[in-house]
């Protein structure tokens, strides 16, 4: 592999002699005149190691080394001085160059600094290379799956992981949303930065607020000491905003804040703190619709969702079912210390065949209680749950012919609402029909 090489110095005679002396030593050169002149060479190339000299106009060296180190961290800088800046040269190595050398140049030295410069780039590189591949294979194997669309949903992850851009996940409860936030952070580079989950249906009003952005010391009554809120503990890395389409009108004045300006105030506080906080946040609810009612934020809507991920209903990828439930089987086989070999062929068309309002929760609580109910070696129909028996005659419905359209309509709703145990939302998508005709039908079927 070729090595680029970046000199900057404003000498051409120092400069042009030490590019060839490096051109022959088998180096790529790209040489500038002052540190303005090198950035932008590093901002376009990819530059292994820089040697600068320290005074030069427009942009010194000891500027170019803080910019390299700030936004460079694995680019070793080499610093060239003359006498009479060795004590500057010194101090350098304290803001993070590699070395210095003194002028006139000792080549071979400096060739020899050189090479054991690259080499230790080159492992640490090696190793952030290795880290990012096992975080890759550790996110990837929390999730199972590989129907068209869960492909799709984690090549989606893997592109947008590396940003910073604001990540809304729908879908219904029970699909994986949390697994998604999990995977994203793990594959981004604040992998090891603080990542914070708030839970925002499950807190109060006021709470909601102190607990995102903190409170003073006698805020409010039960304040009695300072505290840090969620988005200062996890700045430089991320926050999990869960169930975001809950939030309270005030709420979201202030996430659009943090969103459009990174600053906020503490609740009852004055001091404006800023923080560089990555947001992903989740919802079972339909945003859009919420907008259009007036209960949420159009603005706050679009900042955080930059980038949607939407992950289907189990029932429309049912080809994961199969892998799913394996997969669970063998966990909670291990877990319950039981040595279950695999299922009979009747269980599997029951589990591919089912609703699962419920999603992968359902079906992973629904693994966990045949395995435990499982006496033998294979998992047979008996050890499903009653209502799911049978292929499962609860999971149809009987109508005789010479029924009227409207009977049989009345039929296959109340089994539907009766197979999602009442709850009319889930039914509604279910029969893929809105929640308002649904709500119609049923208060008809009560009057007659
Ligand atoms: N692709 C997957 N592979 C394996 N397990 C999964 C997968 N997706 C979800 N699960 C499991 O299913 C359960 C539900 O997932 P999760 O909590 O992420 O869902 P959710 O969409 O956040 O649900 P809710 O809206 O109810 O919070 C978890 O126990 C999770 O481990
Ligand atoms: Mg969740």
């Amino acid at each position: 592999m070729k090595f680029n090489i970046l000199v900057a110095d404003d000498e051409v005679n120092i400069r042009r002699g030490l590019a060839m002396g490096l051109t022959d030593e088998g180096y790529n050169v790209y040489e500038a005149g002052n540190g303005l002149e090198a950035l932008k060479i590093i901002a376009s190339k990819d530059v292994d190691l820089v040697i600068t000299d320290l005074k030069m106009p427009e942009m010194t060296g000891e500027e170019l080394l803080k910019n390299i180190t700030a936004n460079y961290k694995n680019i070793p800088v080499i610093i060239l001085t003359g006498h009479g800046t060795i004590e500057t040269a010194v101090e350098t190595m304290h803001n993070g160059a590699y070395d210095f050398m003194t002028k006139p140049l000792n080549l071979d030295h400096l060739f020899l600094i050189i090479k054991r410069a690259l080499s230790n780039r080159q492992l640490v590189l090696e190793h952030n290379e290795l880290q990012a591949q096992v975080e890759k294979m550790k996110a990837s194997s929390m999730i199972v799956g590989k129907s068209p669309k869960m492909r799709q949903i984690m090549e989606t992850v893997e592109q947008v992981a590396g940003t910073r851009a604001s990540i809304l996940l729908t879908g219904e409860s029970g699909v994986g949303k949390e697994v998604i936030a999990n995977a994203i952070q793990s594959l981004s580079d604040r992998r090891d930065k603080p990542f914070i989950k708030v839970h925002c249906a499950a807190l109060a009003e006021g709470l909601l607020e102190s607990e995102l952005f903190g409170h003073e010391k006698g805020a409010f009554t039960n304040a009695i000491a300072r505290k840090k809120g969620k988005f200062e503990l996890a700045d430089k890395g991320t926050i999990f905003l869960d169930e975001i389409g809950e939030i309270n009108q005030n709420t979201q004045v202030k996430l659009l804040r943090i969103i459009q300006e990174r600053e906020f105030e503490r609740v009852g506080g004055e001091e404006t703190i800023k923080v560089d906080v990555r947001i992903i946040s989740a919802t079972n609810r339909n945003l859009e619709q919420e907008v259009k009612k007036g209960n949420f934020r159009e603005d706050l809507f679009y900042r955080l969702n930059v980038v949607n991920i939407n992950i289907p209903p189990l029932r429309e990828r049912r080809e994961d079912i199969p892998l799913m439930a394996t997969a669970f089987m063998n966990h909670f086989a291990k877990e319950n210390n039981k040595q279950i070999n695999g299922m009979d062929s009747k269980v599997m068309a029951i589990l591919y065949n089912n609703p699962w309002p419920g999603n992968i929760r359902e079906l992973q609580n629904c693994m966990e209680n045949a395995v435990i109910m499982c006496r033998g070696n294979i998992l047979t129909v008996d050890d499903l749950p009653f209502a799911m028996r049978k292929d499962s005659g609860d999971n149809y419905v009987k109508i005789r012919l010479g029924t009227t359209l409207d009977n049989a309509e009345k039929s296959i709703i109340m089994a539907t609402l009766d197979m999602c145990k009442g709850n009319k939302s889930k039914a509604a998508e279910v029969l893929a029909i809105g929640r308002k005709t649904l709500h119609r039908k049923l208060d008809e079927y009560a009057e007659n």
